[in-house]
């Protein structure tokens, strides 16, 4: 598999493999390459000889977002638009802020009001993105920026956007390279179902192209109050902590489906209180501060290896697919109040836990 290594940008190392011309701009801020770091702890939990956390995280604005907003956004350029439209709830918006910013184009953000995490919405407003909330949840926010997209208004950039797509599937190639081969298994978060259809194209051609010899079984975890992947129909009323994961019906419902069943692989569903357990264990006990929704990866491991389920399995990632300083009012609630005390060393030390 031809690559440019190094800090390349994403699109100039994977060039061969996106649909990329001469005439794309190499519109970067510095997207990809994040690391695969090693969990030993839940390894030692969960007796799975190799777990590996993707930390999607470090991308430029927190979220593996990046990955295909850098090719849509250079895609749109390319052809001409001076605005691009998404709805999201506060990833994307975050990432199409910035890289809108870095090319020079407007962008608007439809968010489902009330349900945004305090620092995706910070960015997209830091970004100069025109910010507009709708009174339902992020699947009502997404029929109206498509509706507006049809009307020739802007460059629809969610992840109905073949070239998302297309950029996303780049961090299955990275695994590939990491471990010499496909994992045994990936866990991941599903919400708008974009992610899961990627990473299940990328290890398909991770394969084609030589850079894999086998192809992992896809598991995507969904919450338990907006799982409509595992009940077979769409859920009108999303509900849960992991706000970015709140959709009720996935626009890549069909590619999520196709990764399941042609990897053998499984959707299902963690609760609220198992997603904020694999949240504060990965932050206290591997030292990677992950978003909630990013913790369903680690919830549906943790789920799977419990019920038996993953005997036969020697090496697995887990997505974590944003950064948890984008919802540092989760972590602040969680932990309980800080102790005040005076500034010396006896009243520091008798608050001492
Ligand atoms: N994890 C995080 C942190 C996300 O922000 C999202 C999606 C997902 C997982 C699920 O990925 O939608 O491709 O299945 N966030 C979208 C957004 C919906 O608007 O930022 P998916």
């Amino acid at each position: 598999m031809p690559r440019v290594p190094g800090g390349a940008s994403l699109i100039e190392r994977y060039a061969a493999y996106l649909p990329v011309t001469d005439r794309t701009p190499r519109l970067s801020l510095g997207e990809g390459n994040t690391p695969l770091v090693r969990a030993p702890t839940l390894e030692r939990e969960l007796g799975i000889g190799e777990v590996w956390l993707k930390v999607e995280g470090q991308n430029p604005t927190g979220s593996f977002k990046d990955r295909g907003m850098v090719v849509a956004v250079a895609k749109a350029v390319e052809d001409g638009a001076r605005v691009v439209l998404c709805a999201s709830t506060g990833n994307t918006a975050a990432s199409a802020a910035a890289y809108a910013a870095r090319a020079g184009i407007s962008c608007t953000v439809v968010l489902p009001a009330g349900q945004v995490a305090a620092g995706k919405l910070a960015q997209a407003l830091a970004h100069g993105a025109q910010v507009i909330a709708v009174r339902g949840p992020f699947d009502a926010a997404l029929a109206v920026v498509r509706e507006l997209a049809g009307q020739g208004e802007a460059t629809l950039v969610n992840s109905v956007n073949p070239h998302r797509v297309e950029g996303q599937k780049t961090a299955a190639f990275e695994v590939c390279e990491s471990l010499g081969d496909a994992p045994d298994a990936l866990f991941i978060p599903v919400g708008n179902a974009g992610n899961i259809t990627a990473y299940w194209k990328g290890f398909n051609e991770a394969v084609r192209g030589g850079l894999a010899r086998t192809r992992p079984r896809m598991y995507g975890y969904q919450a338990a109050g907006a799982a409509p992947l595992v009940s077979g129909k769409p859920v009108s009323a999303p509900e849960t902590v992991a706000t970015a994961i709140r959709v009720g019906n996935p626009a890549s419902w069909q590619g999520a489906v196709a990764a399941r069943d042609e990897s053998g692989g499984a959707i299902d569903s963690v609760t609220d209180e198992e997603i904020l357990d694999a949240y504060g264990f990965v932050a206290r006990c591997e030292g990677i501060f992950c978003e909630p929704a990013s913790a369903a990866s680690i919830a549906g491991l943790r789920k799977r290896a419990r019920s038996g389920g993953l005997r036969e399995v020697r090496r697995v990632v887990c997505v974590l697919t944003g950064n948890g300083m984008k919802d540092p009012d989760r972590a602040r609630l969680l932990a309980g109040p800080i102790p005040e005390v005076e500034a010396t060393a006896d009243a520091v030390r008798r608050s001492f836990r």
